[in-house]
């Protein structure tokens, strides 16, 4: 939640700053704001709305300066308005800071500055922050990066920020503690890039230092980069690493939407996914950090899936893979309840944390609980060096590439694509499988990329049917098995982007309560594929047509029985009933995708949300 960039160097920092603020603004849109400087402030502007609104009132201004940090915002505290909007200045007008995460003790140090004389513009957090680090930069007569560690050790809370004294515009500090922060490195330290991720400075450097939690970095023109622990200020050799990800990945290339480009980007991103772990050749599936903990797999009494949002839907499918190919009891737990409930854990449990971001606070702090309980924690992520994939004790990427849109599509199939591997990797060595049940899926699961490759071209019959649906109030989803999560997330996907009501549901639960919504306006889509379950959904069909509802039906290529009684068909290839997920879930994207576009709606970036969450 929240992105933060921040330039200081001999460039211009208003268009490096203004582009990193859009390249960020999966992280929240409620607000954005920027401050130039170079040695006086040139400009501080802040604006409800989005980047595009602030370059906006920004033409024709002042953007003149070598040093700027802007920030696009997700309210937490206080409501979005230009007040709220970050940077915020502290009293003497002296030091600037921008802000990702929640002080959550701010209102008893409001109080206290209060009583000091300080006042307050905003209801911000942030705003008491900067000017507690004032407090104690004036009150011990110390350097900004002692003022804003002594600052630190007073706050209780998440941030990521990055803070600068107009009047020393050769430093930046910066600092983390549960909220993500890349800083990257010019040439010869000429310049630096500080940013909520690398993205923003992608054309600039490949050169990238990520801050660990409880550390601050001082930068200074010039100079190597000081990293030191916020708590006892122990010097930390920074890590500076080279970055993978190009400017091509964070492009539309050509597609209208993020969303667009990322769903048809699956057939390639779960050919990553496999690449190197799945070898179809000998029937041998490789994943090391799965092979080098293979006793505790093997020996697993349970294992315990923590998620949120689309990750949890694909923790689901989890489930069944795991015990339907490798017979090990699976539960999961979204990780905002598992964190509270003080969950029992056994020795011998696994705990698996999905996570697209690697930053989803919930998700962070359950795997925290569970190492606490002695727990082996495996992550299964797909930003590289993100937070959850460095507090695991193992784990594997999914190579999906960056996911911009905030609906998330092909981290979902990628993350099955990796659950698939494990349970079918477990299943084989505990004897669940047989040789030629291994070789089956592996010959089938080595076939997926093509097969979605060509569910992707039944696009415009897709939009044909949302357009006949764009208008409908409600929609159900209904799948049985396998396709039962599929449905939960087809649903999740119509919601968060068109703002349609959707609910999914098994299908056989449709009689225990949402029958009663069906009438000739209610379009429900049902999952009906011909190994899954089959006969008993078609009755399910059945029921739903005898009171007029209309079917949009997922069916098996080929399928005569649905297609007579439904109102639409959209085929998937011939597969195994556990490997379906990968292809069913396809149409459902589209389906979501072109009713948001046909309903007006912000289909990359939707109101309310963000793609990375880190606040509880
Ligand atoms: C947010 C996003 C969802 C995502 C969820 C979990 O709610 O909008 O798309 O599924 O967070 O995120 P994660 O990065 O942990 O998978």
């Amino acid at each position: 939640m929240c992105g933060i960039v921040g330039y200081l160097g001999y460039r211009e920092a208003y268009p490096i700053v203004i582009n990193g603020l859009q390249r960020l603004e999966y992280r929240g849109y409620d607000s954005a704001g920027i401050i130039l400087a170079n040695g006086s402030v040139s400009g501080l502007y802040k604006t409800k709305g989005k980047v595009s609104d602030l370059q906006q009132i920004t033409e024709n201004k002042n953007t003149a300066g070598n040093l700027g940090l802007g920030h696009t915002r997700w309210a937490t505290h206080g409501v979005p308005n230009n007040e709220n909007s970050h940077p915020h200045v502290s009293n003497s007008g002296n030091l600037v800071i921008v802000h990702n995460g929640i002080i959550e003790n701010y209102n008893s140090i409001k109080k206290e500055l209060l009583t000091r004389g300080y006042t307050f513009s905003s209801d911000t957090d942030t705003e008491v922050l900067i000017n507690l680090i004032e407090e104690m930069k004036t009150k011990n007569n110390c350097k900004l990066g002692q003022a804003v560690q002594l600052a630190l050790n007073n706050v209780v809370g998440a941030y990521a920020i990055a803070v600068f004294d107009i009047t020393k515009p050769n430093e930046i500090i910066v600092a983390r503690l549960g909220s993500p922060i890349a800083i990257g490195i010019g040439e010869n330290n000429s310049e630096f890039f500080i940013a909520s991720d690398a993205s923003p400075f992608l054309e600039y450097t490949k050169d990238a230092v990520y801050l660990d939690d409880e550390e601050m970095a001082i930068i200074k023109l010039g100079r190597e980069i000081r990293v030191r622990k916020i708590l006892n200020n122990d010097i930390v050799e920074p890590n500076v690493q080279e970055l993978k990800m190009n400017l091509e990945q964070i492009e539309k290339g050509g597609f209208d939407h993020f969303m667009l480009k990322e769903i048809h980007e699956q057939p390639s991103a779960i050919l990553d996914t496999y690449r190197g772990r799945l070898l179809p050749e000998t029937d041998v599936i490789k994943m090391g950090s799965v092979d080098n903990h293979i006793a505790k797999f093997l020996n697993a009494k349970r294992i315990v899936i923590v998620a949120c949002g689309t990750s949890w839907h694909a923790g689901l499918v989890g489930e069944y893979l795991i015990e339907e190919l490798a017979r090990i009891p699976v539960e999961v737990e979204y990780a905002s309840e598992f964190r509270y409930r003080n969950p029992i854990i056994n020795k011998g449990d696994i705990v698996i944390a999905i996570s697209q971001s690697g930053e989803t606070a919930d998700t962070l702090a359950a795997i925290k609980l569970a190492k606490s309980k002695g727990a082996f924690v495996f992550g299964i992520c797909n930003v590289v060096g993100s937070s959850i994939a460095r507090e695991t004790d193992s784990g594997a990427y999914t190579h999906a590439g960056p996911e911009i849109g905030v609906a998330s599509t092909k981290a979902f199939t990628t993350q099955i694509t990796v659950l698939t591997l494990i349970a079918l990797k477990l299943g084989s060595l505990k004897g669940e499988l047989s040789n030629s049940e291994l070789h089956n899926y592996i010959q089938e699961l080595s076939l997926i990329p093509s097969k979605v490759q060509e569910l992707l071209k039944v696009s415009e019959d897709i939009e044909k049917i949302a357009a006949i649906y764009k208008d409908a109030p409600n929609c159900l989803y209904l799948g049985r098995g396998f396709n039962f999560p599929v449905a939960l997330e087809g649903a999740l996907k119509l919601k968060e982007i068109s703002y349609i009501h959707a609910e999914g549901y098994p299908a056989a639960e449709m009689k225990h309560g949402p029958i009663a919504l069906i009438d000739e306006s209610m379009p429900v889509v049902v999952i009906a594929t011909k190994k899954g379950h089959y006969e008993k959904v078609v009755s399910n069909i059945q029921e739903i047509k005898s009171r007029k509802g209309k079917i949009i039906a997922i069916v098996t290529k080929g399928d005569t029985q649905v297609r007579d009684i439904a109102d639409h068909v959209i085929e998937i290839p011939e597969i195994s009933e556990a490997l379906s997920p990968l292809l069913t879930t396809i149409p459902l994207q589209l389906l979501s995708y072109y009713i948001a576009v046909m309903r007006g709606c912000n289909v990359d970036q939707p109101r309310n949300l963000a793609k990375s969450v880190t606040v509880e």
